[in-house]
């Protein structure tokens, strides 16, 4: 009798580590993607951090149930050297006990995004916040820096970008293409117009470094009718007042930006809160614009809901030419935490781009 009590516990302790050791190969989009300790990956609307041969991916961290979407812990990171199997780093930004901090627990942190500031030598994650109890009003940026890339990141501040600045617009732009505050074109003119004082709206975002070590916060704008590009400032924890406005009053959600061969690309979502829609990407040869719409990326059955998903970033696989994965949440709101996560290559035709969905697949599928 005495040995049966010891069975379970040797038993389970066992399968913890055989799931712990059960090395990944490739990827399986939408499928539970255990960590280094067999659990499913929690971070949600993420970005990836590529730091000294290291990735590092930073995601909000979801509860259980249908209230999971708060952030109740904070921001989650992992770390790989190969981009299938992931060391749990813990979390890097905790929510604050204190109801009456701009990060309070119980707030809405999402999409969290870290740069490196060479210069600075600090890392900078941005989110979108909201903060505790007011829904999704306050439409903030939010900005915490830390010395070391898994955290702890500090709370630094949140705003709302950009106040009593006027778009940049490129020499020559017609007064009439220009946003007229005294009597607004449309109702995302409007928007911006009724924000102009305070700073504009920020909520679904990303970051983006361009190769002269230039930051650029993406986010969605006047009610999410447009999405604002800005620079920040050189140590990257701020916005020095320079935007443009992309695709006014198409309603843009969930931007993830990259570069390749000197062309600027973002891949983006239509507006329909956590159910899927059909991708869309732009792309542009200066990061000032003009951005061209091109339509939905992805083919196939089920592109016209991104295959259930939404976007949240583009890694450049380091070491490979022309290697770029797209990253969706498939969302869960009824079990927040259940969230899988879609990784799928980018194939180029010439300077277009497209998305089709695989069930599995590995790094092979891009060339050296
Ligand atoms: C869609 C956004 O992309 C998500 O980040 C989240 O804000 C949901 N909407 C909320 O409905």
């Amino acid at each position: 009798m005495k040995y049966y009590r010891f069975l379970l516990p040797a038993f389970l302790l066992l399968s913890i580590i055989g799931r712990a050791q059960t090395k990944l190969s490739s990827f399986s989009p939408g499928a539970i993607w255990p960590d280094d300790k067999g659990v499913h990956i929690n971070a949600h609307g993420g970005g990836i951090l590529y730091n000294n041969g290291v990735y590092y991916w930073f995601g909000e961290h979801k509860i259980a149930g249908d209230a999971g979407n708060r952030a109740m812990v904070g921001v989650h990171c992992y770390s790989s050297k190969d981009l299938y199997n992931w060391k749990d780093e813990g979390i890097s930004l905790s929510v604050s006990p204190d109801t009456t901090n701009d990060i309070a627990k119980g707030c809405i942190l999402e999409r969290p995004k870290v740069v490196y500031n060479k210069k600075t030598k600090k890392y900078v994650m941005w989110f979108h916040l909201e903060l505790l109890g007011k829904g999704y009003s306050a439409a903030r940026a939010g900005v915490a820096i830390s010395d070391k890339v898994t955290g702890p990141y500090k709370f630094i501040k949140s705003y709302r970008p950009n106040p009593g600045q006027m778009p940049f617009y490129p020499a020559l732009t017609p007064e009439a293409d220009k946003v007229n505050c005294v009597n607004p074109a449309n109702k995302s003119d409007g928007f911006f117009c009724r924000d102009l004082p305070g700073g504009q709206m920020a909520r679904d975002m990303t970051v983006f470094v361009d190769d002269d070590g230039k930051a650029y916060h993406v986010f969605s704008s006047e009610e999410n009718f447009t999405l604002d590009l800005a620079e920040l400032t050189p140590d990257y924890t701020g916005h020095n007042g320079k935007f443009i406005r992309i695709y006014i009053g198409h309603q843009t959600e969930a931007p993830a930006l990259f570069k390749r061969n000197g062309i600027y690309y973002m891949i983006g979502s239509g507006c329909t809160g956590w159910a899927p829609n059909a991708a869309r990407w732009f792309s542009a040869k200066s990061i000032w614009g003009p951005w061209t719409y091109h339509g939905n990326p992805c083919q196939g059955p089920d592109s016209q809901i991104t295959y259930g998903g939404q976007s949240t970033h583009v890694l450049p696989v380091a070491g490979k030419k022309d290697a770029f994965i797209f990253i969706a949440d498939k969302w869960t709101p009824k079990d927040a935490i259940d969230g899988r996560y879609l990784w799928l290559p980018i194939n180029f035709k010439g300077n277009d781009i497209e998305i089709n969905w695989t069930d599995n697949w590995n790094l092979d599928v891009f060339k050296k």
